[in-house]
Protein backbone atom coordinates (compact mmCIF):
# COMPACT_ATOMS: atom_id res chain seq x y z
CA UNK A 1 0.00 0.00 0.00
CA UNK A 2 1.88 3.16 -1.15
CA UNK A 3 -1.38 5.55 -0.54
CA UNK A 4 -4.09 6.54 1.21
CA UNK A 5 -7.65 5.70 0.10
CA UNK A 6 -9.23 8.27 -2.21
CA UNK A 7 -11.85 9.28 -0.52
CA UNK A 8 -9.52 10.07 2.23
CA UNK A 9 -6.68 12.12 0.55
CA UNK A 10 -9.91 14.28 -1.29
CA UNK A 11 -11.33 14.53 2.29
CA UNK A 12 -7.48 15.43 3.56
CA UNK A 13 -8.02 18.64 1.12
CA UNK A 14 -11.52 19.49 1.19
CA UNK A 15 -11.38 19.42 5.32
CA UNK A 16 -7.50 21.06 5.35
CA UNK A 17 -9.34 24.14 3.24
CA UNK A 18 -11.96 24.78 5.15
CA UNK A 19 -10.54 24.78 8.67
CA UNK A 20 -7.63 26.78 7.83
CA UNK A 21 -10.78 29.32 6.16
CA UNK A 22 -12.53 28.98 9.31
CA UNK A 23 -9.73 29.64 11.47
CA UNK A 24 -9.22 32.93 9.70
CA UNK A 25 -12.28 33.92 9.53
CA UNK A 26 -13.09 33.20 12.67
CA UNK A 27 -10.21 34.94 14.34
CA UNK A 28 -9.87 37.90 11.92
CA UNK A 29 -13.39 38.65 10.82
CA UNK A 30 -16.01 37.32 13.09
CA UNK A 31 -14.23 37.80 16.57
CA UNK A 32 -13.59 41.43 15.56
CA UNK A 33 -17.23 42.29 15.11
CA UNK A 34 -19.09 43.95 17.78
CA UNK A 35 -22.31 41.59 17.95
CA UNK A 36 -24.15 44.78 17.62
CA UNK A 37 -22.95 45.17 14.01
CA UNK A 38 -25.05 44.48 11.41
CA UNK A 39 -22.68 42.08 9.44
CA UNK A 40 -22.76 39.88 12.60
CA UNK A 41 -25.28 37.61 12.48
CA UNK A 42 -24.22 36.99 8.66
CA UNK A 43 -20.59 36.10 9.74
CA UNK A 44 -22.43 34.06 12.54
CA UNK A 45 -24.15 32.22 10.02
CA UNK A 46 -21.94 31.31 7.56
CA UNK A 47 -19.16 30.46 10.58
CA UNK A 48 -21.60 28.48 12.54
CA UNK A 49 -22.61 26.44 9.19
CA UNK A 50 -18.77 26.13 8.05
CA UNK A 51 -17.93 24.56 11.19
CA UNK A 52 -21.24 22.11 11.68
CA UNK A 53 -20.04 21.09 7.89
CA UNK A 54 -16.40 20.50 9.61
CA UNK A 55 -18.01 18.64 12.47
CA UNK A 56 -19.70 16.49 9.88
CA UNK A 57 -16.97 15.76 7.21
CA UNK A 58 -14.55 15.12 10.08
CA UNK A 59 -16.93 12.03 11.20
CA UNK A 60 -16.76 10.64 7.84
CA UNK A 61 -12.97 11.36 7.46
CA UNK A 62 -12.25 9.07 10.79
CA UNK A 63 -14.73 6.42 9.92
CA UNK A 64 -13.15 6.15 6.34
CA UNK A 65 -9.32 6.31 8.47
CA UNK A 66 -10.15 3.67 10.45
CA UNK A 67 -11.93 1.03 7.79
CA UNK A 68 -9.23 1.20 4.91
CA UNK A 69 -5.87 0.49 4.11
CA UNK A 70 -2.97 2.95 4.39
CA UNK A 71 0.59 3.15 4.20
CA UNK A 72 2.70 1.84 6.40
CA UNK A 73 3.87 4.64 9.20
CA UNK A 74 6.25 7.32 7.55
CA UNK A 75 9.92 7.25 8.34
CA UNK A 76 11.57 10.75 8.88
CA UNK A 77 14.28 8.96 10.03
CA UNK A 78 14.77 10.13 13.89
CA UNK A 79 12.11 8.86 17.06
CA UNK A 80 11.37 11.67 18.11
CA UNK A 81 10.13 13.22 14.97
CA UNK A 82 8.07 9.71 14.13
CA UNK A 83 6.40 10.30 17.20
CA UNK A 84 5.72 13.88 17.02
CA UNK A 85 4.12 13.17 13.37
CA UNK A 86 2.11 10.90 14.71
CA UNK A 87 1.05 12.67 17.60
CA UNK A 88 0.19 15.59 15.69
CA UNK A 89 -1.72 13.54 13.41
CA UNK A 90 -4.57 12.31 16.46
CA UNK A 91 -3.89 16.12 18.01
CA UNK A 92 -5.34 17.20 14.67
CA UNK A 93 -8.75 15.00 14.61
CA UNK A 94 -9.04 15.73 18.30
CA UNK A 95 -8.41 19.29 18.74
CA UNK A 96 -10.84 20.08 15.21
CA UNK A 97 -13.51 17.64 17.18
CA UNK A 98 -12.74 20.13 20.29
CA UNK A 99 -13.48 22.82 17.82
CA UNK A 100 -16.53 21.86 16.85
CA UNK A 101 -17.63 20.85 20.41
CA UNK A 102 -16.84 24.18 22.23
CA UNK A 103 -18.28 26.26 18.72
CA UNK A 104 -22.06 24.07 19.61
CA UNK A 105 -21.13 25.11 23.69
CA UNK A 106 -21.06 29.19 22.68
CA UNK A 107 -24.27 28.58 20.59
CA UNK A 108 -26.43 26.76 23.28
CA UNK A 109 -25.03 28.51 25.82
CA UNK A 110 -26.31 31.75 24.07
CA UNK A 111 -29.07 30.81 22.42
CA UNK A 112 -27.92 30.98 18.48
CA UNK A 113 -29.43 28.54 16.75
CA UNK A 114 -33.09 29.85 17.52
CA UNK A 115 -31.34 33.95 16.94
CA UNK A 116 -29.08 32.80 13.68
CA UNK A 117 -30.86 30.05 12.22
CA UNK A 118 -34.61 29.93 13.95
CA UNK A 119 -36.01 33.48 13.08
CA UNK A 120 -36.14 34.83 16.58
CA UNK A 121 -36.31 38.29 17.08
CA UNK A 122 -34.09 38.27 19.84
CA UNK A 123 -30.97 40.38 20.08
CA UNK A 124 -27.87 39.02 20.37
CA UNK A 125 -25.72 38.95 23.77
CA UNK A 126 -23.64 42.09 24.03
CA UNK A 127 -20.72 39.88 24.08
CA UNK A 128 -20.06 35.88 23.54
CA UNK A 129 -16.38 36.99 25.92
CA UNK A 130 -17.68 35.73 29.31
CA UNK A 131 -19.02 32.36 28.49
CA UNK A 132 -16.60 29.35 29.31
CA UNK A 133 -17.18 27.40 26.11
CA UNK A 134 -16.14 30.68 23.89
CA UNK A 135 -12.82 31.10 26.69
CA UNK A 136 -12.19 27.04 25.47
CA UNK A 137 -12.92 27.64 21.85
CA UNK A 138 -10.48 30.69 21.43
CA UNK A 139 -7.63 28.51 23.36
CA UNK A 140 -7.90 25.79 21.30
CA UNK A 141 -8.10 27.60 18.48
CA UNK A 142 -4.22 28.21 18.99
CA UNK A 143 -3.85 25.36 19.90
CA UNK A 144 -5.03 23.66 16.47
CA UNK A 145 -3.26 26.68 14.56
CA UNK A 146 0.43 25.65 16.18
CA UNK A 147 -0.61 21.50 15.35
CA UNK A 148 -1.42 22.51 11.98
CA UNK A 149 1.97 24.94 11.56
CA UNK A 150 3.97 21.70 13.25
CA UNK A 151 1.96 19.52 10.64
CA UNK A 152 2.99 21.77 7.72
CA UNK A 153 6.73 22.39 8.93
CA UNK A 154 6.74 18.29 8.85
CA UNK A 155 5.51 18.52 4.98
CA UNK A 156 8.71 21.02 4.66
CA UNK A 157 10.76 18.63 6.05
CA UNK A 158 9.90 15.37 3.98
CA UNK A 159 9.70 17.66 0.94
CA UNK A 160 13.06 19.65 0.85
CA UNK A 161 15.28 17.76 3.57
CA UNK A 162 13.77 14.50 2.86
CA UNK A 163 12.96 15.14 -0.46
CA UNK A 164 10.69 11.45 -0.40
CA UNK A 165 7.91 13.02 -2.22
CA UNK A 166 5.78 11.57 1.27
CA UNK A 167 2.85 13.63 0.00
CA UNK A 168 2.22 11.71 -2.97
CA UNK A 169 0.73 9.11 0.03
CA UNK A 170 -2.17 11.93 0.41
CA UNK A 171 -2.94 12.32 -3.15
CA UNK A 172 -4.62 9.96 -5.80
CA UNK A 173 -3.14 7.02 -8.55
CA UNK A 174 -2.19 3.68 -8.05
CA UNK A 175 -1.99 2.41 -4.13
CA UNK A 176 -0.04 -0.59 -4.90
C1 LIG B 1 -13.26 23.31 13.23
C2 LIG B 1 -14.27 24.13 13.36
C3 LIG B 1 -14.13 25.54 13.84
C4 LIG B 1 -13.05 26.41 13.77
C5 LIG B 1 -11.67 26.14 13.17
C6 LIG B 1 -13.47 27.65 14.39
C7 LIG B 1 -12.65 28.77 14.56
C8 LIG B 1 -12.98 29.90 15.28
C9 LIG B 1 -12.07 30.97 15.61
C10 LIG B 1 -10.59 31.02 15.19
C11 LIG B 1 -12.77 31.89 16.33
C12 LIG B 1 -12.21 33.18 16.93
C13 LIG B 1 -11.48 32.81 18.20
C14 LIG B 1 -10.70 33.95 18.79
O1 LIG B 1 -10.10 34.72 18.04
O2 LIG B 1 -10.68 34.03 20.05
C15 LIG B 1 -14.14 31.41 16.47
C16 LIG B 1 -15.17 32.07 17.12
C17 LIG B 1 -16.45 31.58 17.22
N1 LIG B 1 -16.94 30.38 16.71
FE1 LIG B 1 -15.86 28.97 15.80
N2 LIG B 1 -14.77 27.53 14.82
C18 LIG B 1 -15.22 26.26 14.48
C19 LIG B 1 -16.47 25.74 14.71
C20 LIG B 1 -17.54 26.43 15.24
C21 LIG B 1 -18.89 25.91 15.40
C22 LIG B 1 -19.34 24.51 14.98
C23 LIG B 1 -19.64 26.91 15.96
C24 LIG B 1 -21.09 26.94 16.32
C25 LIG B 1 -22.00 26.09 15.93
C26 LIG B 1 -18.77 28.06 16.17
C27 LIG B 1 -19.14 29.26 16.72
C28 LIG B 1 -18.29 30.30 17.01
C29 LIG B 1 -18.71 31.49 17.73
C30 LIG B 1 -20.12 31.81 18.24
C31 LIG B 1 -17.55 32.29 17.88
C32 LIG B 1 -17.46 33.61 18.66
C33 LIG B 1 -17.48 34.80 17.81
C34 LIG B 1 -17.30 36.05 18.64
O3 LIG B 1 -16.65 36.08 19.68
O4 LIG B 1 -17.88 37.05 18.22
N3 LIG B 1 -17.48 27.73 15.71
N4 LIG B 1 -14.24 30.18 15.82
C1 LIG C 1 -6.21 21.91 8.76
C2 LIG C 1 -5.36 21.33 8.07
C3 LIG C 1 -4.95 19.88 8.12
C4 LIG C 1 -5.40 18.81 8.86
C5 LIG C 1 -6.50 18.80 9.92
C6 LIG C 1 -4.61 17.65 8.48
C7 LIG C 1 -4.75 16.38 9.02
C8 LIG C 1 -3.96 15.28 8.69
C9 LIG C 1 -4.00 13.98 9.33
C10 LIG C 1 -4.92 13.62 10.50
C11 LIG C 1 -3.12 13.18 8.68
C12 LIG C 1 -2.76 11.71 9.03
C13 LIG C 1 -3.42 10.74 8.17
C14 LIG C 1 -4.81 10.49 8.67
O1 LIG C 1 -4.99 9.95 9.76
O2 LIG C 1 -5.73 10.89 7.99
C15 LIG C 1 -2.50 13.96 7.64
C16 LIG C 1 -1.56 13.49 6.76
C17 LIG C 1 -0.86 14.29 5.88
N1 LIG C 1 -1.00 15.65 5.71
FE1 LIG C 1 -2.34 16.84 6.61
N2 LIG C 1 -3.71 18.03 7.50
C18 LIG C 1 -3.89 19.39 7.26
C19 LIG C 1 -3.19 20.18 6.37
C20 LIG C 1 -2.13 19.75 5.62
C21 LIG C 1 -1.31 20.61 4.78
C22 LIG C 1 -1.57 22.11 4.56
C23 LIG C 1 -0.36 19.80 4.22
C24 LIG C 1 0.77 20.11 3.27
C25 LIG C 1 0.91 21.18 2.59
C26 LIG C 1 -0.58 18.45 4.70
C27 LIG C 1 0.15 17.35 4.34
C28 LIG C 1 -0.06 16.07 4.78
C29 LIG C 1 0.69 14.91 4.32
C30 LIG C 1 1.83 14.93 3.30
C31 LIG C 1 0.19 13.80 5.00
C32 LIG C 1 0.65 12.32 4.85
C33 LIG C 1 1.54 11.94 5.98
C34 LIG C 1 1.90 10.45 5.92
O3 LIG C 1 1.79 9.85 4.86
O4 LIG C 1 2.28 9.90 6.96
N3 LIG C 1 -1.66 18.47 5.55
N4 LIG C 1 -3.02 15.24 7.67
Amino acid sequence: MTRYHPALAALHWVLAGLIIGALVMGSQVLAALPNDSPDKMFSLRAHMTVGLVIGALMILRLGTRLTTQHPPKADAGNRLLNSGARAAHWGLYVLVFLMVASGIGISITAGLPDIVFGGSADPLPQTFDDLAPRVAHGVISKLLLLTILAHIAGWLYHQFVLKDGLIRRMWFGKRH
